[in-house]
């Protein structure tokens, strides 16, 4: 049973300083040794090292500021809001904590009793516990889904040419693979070969068969790039 607030310690009041806080220092050394002896003792739960031959690495921050970097993929809080997530949400949090004593001054001491702060308290935690999950649920959907490449593969397509970035980022590689070789649509390899510049520039334009019209979305001179790189990438 917790007494109901402390005038049923008449005369049993201490002062701030030193009494006082003399304790709650002893409280945080006590504290602190033990964490750092946790720390010494357990590797810490950090994520995984970042490494330049791995492009399929997504990097995230830590499980700690998971929460934070959730945030800032909401509409209302990246882009132009940024500052809400970056420093208005935060700030008023902090606040919060610092204006904690005044905010609340009753003498109750059951947390039930102090329905304010403990539901604030409750519900940051949620916010926190909530953005972590759905920050830590994306990130292994996107390292699922992740289209890039493991070290040990090899038959890379030389993705630093411009012609292979215009075919990327056109929605080609959705249906004519990675490496051209052909996944909802026919191998584009040696297609050089099959069709001549002209005809494989009106396909683009106006689409053929089961491929859609318009999914070119380049200027002439991004276009005309792309097909001469197409033109190039014979059959193996
Ligand atoms: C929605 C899937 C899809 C997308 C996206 C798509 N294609 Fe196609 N593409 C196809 C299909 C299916 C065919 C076979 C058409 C047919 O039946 O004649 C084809 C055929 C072609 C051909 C002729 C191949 C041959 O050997 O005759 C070329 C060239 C081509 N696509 C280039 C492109 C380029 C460049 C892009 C990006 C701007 C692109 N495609 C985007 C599905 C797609």
């Amino acid at each position: 049973m917790y007494p109901k607030d402390y005038s049923e310690f008449p005369g049993k009041n201490e002062a701030f300083f030193p009494d006082f806080l003399l304790k709650e220092w002893m409280v945080a050394v006590v504290f602190l040794v033990g964490f750092m002896t946790l720390v010494m003792a357990e590797e810490p739960p950090l994520g995984e090292i970042a490494d330049p031959t791995n492009t399929s690495f997504l990097p995230v921050p830590d499980w700690y500021f998971l929460f934070l970097y959730q945030l800032l993929k909401y509409k209302w809080a990246s882009g132009p809001f940024v500052v809400i997530g970056t420093v208005i949400l935060p700030g008023i949090a902090f606040t919060a904590l610092m204006l904690a004593p005044w905010l609340d001054r009753s003498k109750e001491r059951r947390p039930l009793r102090r329905p304010v702060t403990t539901g604030i308290m409750i519900l940051s935690l949620i916010s926190v516990a909530a953005l972590t999950w759905a920050a830590e649920v994306e990130h292994e959907t996107q390292m699922e889904s992740n289209p890039g490449e493991k070290p040990q593969n090899t038959k890379v397509m030389a993705q630093d040419d411009e012609g292979y970035s215009i075919y990327q980022q056109n929605a080609c590689i959705r249906c004519h693979g990675d490496q051209l070789q052909g996944v909802n649509g026919p191998s584009l390899l040696g297609v050089g070969n099959r069709l001549s510049h002209e005809k494989i520039t009106e396909i683009i334009d106006d689409g053929r068969g089961a491929m859609p019209a318009g999914m070119f979305q380049g200027n002439e001179q991004q276009k005309k790039v792309l097909v001469d790189w197409l033109m190039k990438q014979k059959q193996k």
